[in-house]
């Protein structure tokens, strides 16, 4: 009964997070526009000893941020200061992208998309409505193309590990 009417004065209903549902659905799926900043908050610092497994879980990580989730501290925080752009009238390096994903937008889902990382290569790979292609070195992404891309057979992708769900 005490329990009950502390819930019913509204003392624990605040803490518990009973008063909305909806703010579940906005702390899980909140996305940040980070386009107040100038450049991006976090850049990926090249690491040698980052293993082909660790980079081929960083190049899903870096497909989730970029194509299904719209996570840009993410997605940045992959890229090296590097970022070489291979497409004519290109400019090379995180800063010339940063505007065109600081507002964390959203540009498919994993049923409508795919992704690859080729461990003989170091290259991975989004589709959606194109493909990009992008060259991981010491655990970052270095590289970039977008001309005529295709992602390779499915049998040429590393296998991530799974724990029973997606990794
Ligand atoms: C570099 O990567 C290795 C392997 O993941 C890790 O153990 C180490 O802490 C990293 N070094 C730095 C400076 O982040
Ligand atoms: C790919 O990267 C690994 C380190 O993660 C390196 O040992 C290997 O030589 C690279 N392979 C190619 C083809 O560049």
């Amino acid at each position: 009964m005490r329990f009950l009417s502390l819930l019913s004065a509204g003392v624990l209903a605040p803490i518990a997070g009973l008063a909305a549902p909806a703010s579940y659905n906005e702390v899980l799926y909140k996305r940040e526009n980070l386009c107040n900043l100038k450049e991006p908050p976090v850049l990926c610092q090249p690491n040698a000893s980052v293993t082909v497994e660790e980079t081929a879980l960083r190049a899903y990580k870096f497909y989730r941020a970029f194509v299904v989730d719209g996570d840009p501290r993410t997605m940045f925080s992959l890229i090296d200061s590097v970022y070489k752009q291979n497409s004519p009238g290109y400019e090379s390096g995180p800063n010339a992208i940063w505007p065109l994903f600081c507002g964390g937008r959203k540009i498919g889902t994993e049923q409508n998309t795919a992704w690859c990382f080729d461990a003989s290569t170091n290259m991975s790979y989004a589709r959606y409505s194109v493909t990009d292609r992008w060259r991981w070195v010491d655990g970052c992404v270095h590289e970039h193309w977008d001309r005529n891309e295709r992602i390779p057979a499915q049998d040429q992708c590393y296998k991530l590990p799974t724990t029973g769900g997606t990794p």
